[in-house]
């Protein structure tokens, strides 16, 4: 019956929420001894329902009863009103699969696997061997401990040991197995054991591992990449080491005798740059290691010098070197105190790591204080300036001096070029040496020192010459300029030459007449280089002052004058004195002639000579009538012409008597006055009051009669 009414209830009473029963243990697990409570949680009526314990049944209820099953444990007890199942003090015998069914109303089921547990104890662990070597050696740390289910966990410090390359975890984790130790596994190790109701931990354990030595470093007092010698040096080696490693020092390789962690190197030279090694040794470990530092010390810079290769030449590469006592990391160069860049200056480059500065092709502009400044590590130094001063030249050499000088003088050359330094100077005549120095004075000159005077410049720097000439003309001054006539006269008509003669070179004679220059026509020559002054013929406009000036190149002289003066005539020779005379008187003749030199005149009456001179005073005698003649003669031109005259002898006038006769003057009546007078009369004149009558010749009758 059960099974179709069960089934119709099943049907009839299903309802939300009854078909979920869950049985909820108060713990679970369950340590041995205690008690634990498994509660229903369900607010449904079981009517009809029985708990079981595996197989066998615990309780089983319906209305109106309540049985027990056979295997029933005491301390085992149910509440029918909760339905909940009670365990005092429970052994491992209680785990197990508690089962609740409900038949009525409704058919379900619910179970819970109850476990009942032992709680840890007695925990301990050992470690096989606690002083070991780092990588050599394996340890096994084995924990044991009592209770159910156990869980081993190994834990280093505060992190858990996991399995991994050198760890293991062996049997269930009671082992912690370590191959190959290293220096970090000293621990303290605890081993944790635990179930689900306990735990327990082990005592701390300690693995001492020597290791090392590694990390070897060696520290200096203070770091420096280099070191400037006389620095004291304090080195110290330190390792990772366990126990602390001895150490020992090498140098280069070498072992030194030289004990404990710290080496002082003192008052340090150059010489003791190298490689300082550290060794360690681990007394336990039984290895080494060692560590290389490399010292470096340099000696500071003690003198920097610059240096010419020879003399600066324009023109001529050359060199500046930088001599630099130490060593020597680089070098720059200055001039006037800025660097230079052969970058970015082509004129110069830099050798041999900057020691060397080159100038392809100095100049003037490379004039200049130059510097080189070297450097190392520890020090610097800048050298002295080197006054950098191009020599050059000799250019424009000029040879200055006079061209022209007197014979006897001394003339003075000089020479002068650009040159840097100053050029020395030679002068050449005639491919001789005359002289050394810018200045020559050359002694009297003759003729023969005419010719070209070459100075030569040396400039003794650069080898280089360069040379300018002056050429001289020596020549003999004019003097002693005079004109000559050579004896002859100059003669109205005819030819005359005056020459001109002078001492010395002579290049030209202008002739001069009263001062001016005289030009030739076509009555004046000139011959023999201006020398003879020809004239032809010579006339009266020729007289004058002559003088020749003769001119050389050095100076020129005048003659004194020839004072030219035309010899002729006579000319228009005339002859002037009374043409009537009475006797007993004097008479005086003058002649004249137009002559030079003045003539001689000579006196004839008709052909008798009676005298000389230009006047003749004669005494009237009664044969002095006649023709008188004036000779006038030129002794020079050997001319003579002459003049004449007719004289004629008279009587003189004597007894001018006015006679009127007989007549009475009568108005209106004529009347005659007779002038009578003894003598050759002429010429009669009548006189009224003093005053000269001025009458016709037809009114007078001369009435003078000879006595
Ligand atoms: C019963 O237990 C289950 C699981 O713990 C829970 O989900 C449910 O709500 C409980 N029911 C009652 C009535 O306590
Ligand atoms: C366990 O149950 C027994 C009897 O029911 C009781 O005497 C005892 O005190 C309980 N123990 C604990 C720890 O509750
Ligand atoms: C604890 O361990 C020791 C040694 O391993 C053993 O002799 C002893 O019986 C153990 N005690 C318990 C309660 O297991
Ligand atoms: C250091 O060494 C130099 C020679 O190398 C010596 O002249 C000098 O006196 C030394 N200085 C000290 C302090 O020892
Ligand atoms: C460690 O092992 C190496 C080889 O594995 C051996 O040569 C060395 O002697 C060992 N060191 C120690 C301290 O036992
Ligand atoms: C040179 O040395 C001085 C002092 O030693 C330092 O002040 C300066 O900076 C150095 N100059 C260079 C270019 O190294
Ligand atoms: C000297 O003469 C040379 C050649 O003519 C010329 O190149 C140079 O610049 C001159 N030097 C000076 C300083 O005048
Ligand atoms: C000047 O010339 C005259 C004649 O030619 C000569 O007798 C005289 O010695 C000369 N005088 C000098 C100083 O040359
Ligand atoms: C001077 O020279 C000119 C021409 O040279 C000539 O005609 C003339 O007859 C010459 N006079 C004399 C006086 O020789
Ligand atoms: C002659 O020399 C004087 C000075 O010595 C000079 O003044 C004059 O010009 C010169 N005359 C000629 C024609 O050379
Ligand atoms: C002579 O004198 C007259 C007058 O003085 C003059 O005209 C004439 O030319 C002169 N004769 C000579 C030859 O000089
Ligand atoms: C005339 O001339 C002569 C001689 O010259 C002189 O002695 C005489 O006294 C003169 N008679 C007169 C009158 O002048």
């Amino acid at each position: 019956m059960g099974h179709k009414v069960l089934a119709v209830f099943f049907t009839l009473i299903c309802a939300p929420g009854l078909y979920a029963v869950f049985l909820v243990p108060s713990k679970n697990p369950v340590a041995v001894g205690t008690n634990v409570t498994i509660k229903v949680n369900d607010t449904g009526i079981i009517t009809v329902g029985l708990w079981l314990f595996g197989p066998s049944t615990l309780y089983m209820w319906y209305p109106g009863g309540l049985t027990q099953g056979a295997s029933l444990q005491t301390g085992t007890e149910f509440d029918s009103s909760t339905y909940q199942l009670t365990l005092s003090s429970v052994t491992l015998k209680n785990s197990g699969l508690y089962v609740l069914e409900s038949m009525v109303p409704i058919k379900t089921r619910a179970e819970i696997a109850l476990d009942v547990q032992e709680p840890v104890s007695n925990t301990t662990a050992f470690v096989s061997m606690t002083n070991l070597v780092e990588f050599n050696d394996t340890v096994t740390l084995t924990c044991s401990a009592s209770g159910t289910p156990l869980w081993f966990s190994w834990h280093n410090g505060s992190s858990t040991v996991t399995p991994g390359e050198r760890v293991e975890l062996r049997n269930g984790g009671r082992e912690l197995f370590i191959n190959g130790v290293t220096r970090y596994d000293e621990g303290p190790f605890k081993c944790l054991v635990k179930n689900n109701i306990s735990h327990a931990e082990t005592n701390q354990m300690n693995l001492n591992i020597s290791y090392g030595p590694g990390n070897l470093v060696i520290t200096a007092s203070s770091e420096k990449m280099v070191y400037v010698s006389g620095s004291d040096i304090f080195l110290s080696c330190s390792a990772d080491s366990k126990p602390t490693a001895a150490f020992y020092w090498m140098y280069n390789g070498n072992r030194l005798n030289v004990y404990g962690s710290s080496y002082n190197l003192r008052n340090t030279t150059q010489n003791m740059r190298g490689e300082y090694t550290c060794v360690g040794k681990n007394p336990v470990t039984l290895r080494y290691a060692e560590v290389t530092k490399m010292i470096q010390i340099v000696d500071p810079i003690s003198a920097v010098t610059v240096h010419p290769a020879g003399y600066p030449v324009e023109g001529t590469a050359f060199n500046l070197s930088c001599n630099v006592v130490g060593p020597v990391d680089s070098i720059h160069w200055m001039k006037n105190g800025k660097y230079l860049d052969d970058d970015t200056d082509d004129t110069i480059t830099f050798f041999n790591n900057n020691s060397i500065l080159s100038f392809y092709h100095p100049d003037l502009s490379d004039d200049g204080l130059y510097q080189c400044a070297a450097s190392n590590a520890v020090s610097n130094m800048t050298s002295q300036t080197y006054d950098l001063m191009v020599n050059y030249g000799p250019n424009n050499t000029e040879a200055s001096g006079p061209h022209i000088a007197v014979v006897g003088s001394s003339v003075t050359f000089s020479c002068s070029s650009v040159s840097r330094p100053q050029s020395q100077y030679s002068w050449y005549f005639s491919g001789l040496n005359v002289k050394n120095g810018s200045v020559y004075v050359t002694e009297p000159l003759s003729k023969t020192n005419s010719g070209e005077y070459t100075c030569m410049a040396f400039n003794s720097i650069t080898g280089r010459s360069s040379i300018d000439s002056v050429t001289l003309a020596v020549y003999v001054p004019v003097s002693n300029v005079t004109v000559t006539s050579n004896n002859q006269q100059p003669i109205f008509n005819q030819s005359f030459t005056l020459t001109c003669t002078a001492n010395g070179d002579v290049q030209h004679i202008q002739w001069m007449k009263n001062e001016k220059n005289l030009n030739s026509d076509n009555m004046i020559n000139f011959t023999d280089n201006q020398s003879v002054l020809y004239i032809n013929p010579l006339t009266l406009s020729d007289n004058g002052l002559y003088q020749c000036l003769a001119t050389t190149a050095v100076n020129n002289m005048t003659s004194v004058t020839y004072d030219l003066k035309v010899f002729y005539g006579p000319w228009n020779t005339t002859i002037s004195g009374p043409l009537v005379g009475a006797v007993g008187h004097n008479v005086t003749f003058s002649c004249s002639a137009d002559s030079h030199p003045t003539s001689r005149y000579s006196w004839f009456l008709n052909s008798t000579k009676l005298g000389e001179g230009p006047e003749l005073t004669k005494d009237l005698s009664l044969n002095s009538s006649g023709r008188y003649t004036c000779m006038a003669s030129n002794e020079i031109t050997g001319r003579s012409s002459n003049a004449s005259l007719e004289f004629t002898l008279r009587y003189p006038i004597s007894n001018v008597i006015v006679n009127a006769g007989n007549q009475q003057p009568v108005f209106n009546q004529s009347f005659t006055l007779t002038c009578t007078a003894t003598g050759d009369v002429e010429h009669i004149q009548w006189k009224k009051n003093g005053m000269f009558f001025i009458l016709t010749m037809e009114s007078l009758s001369p009435m003078a009669t000879r006595p």
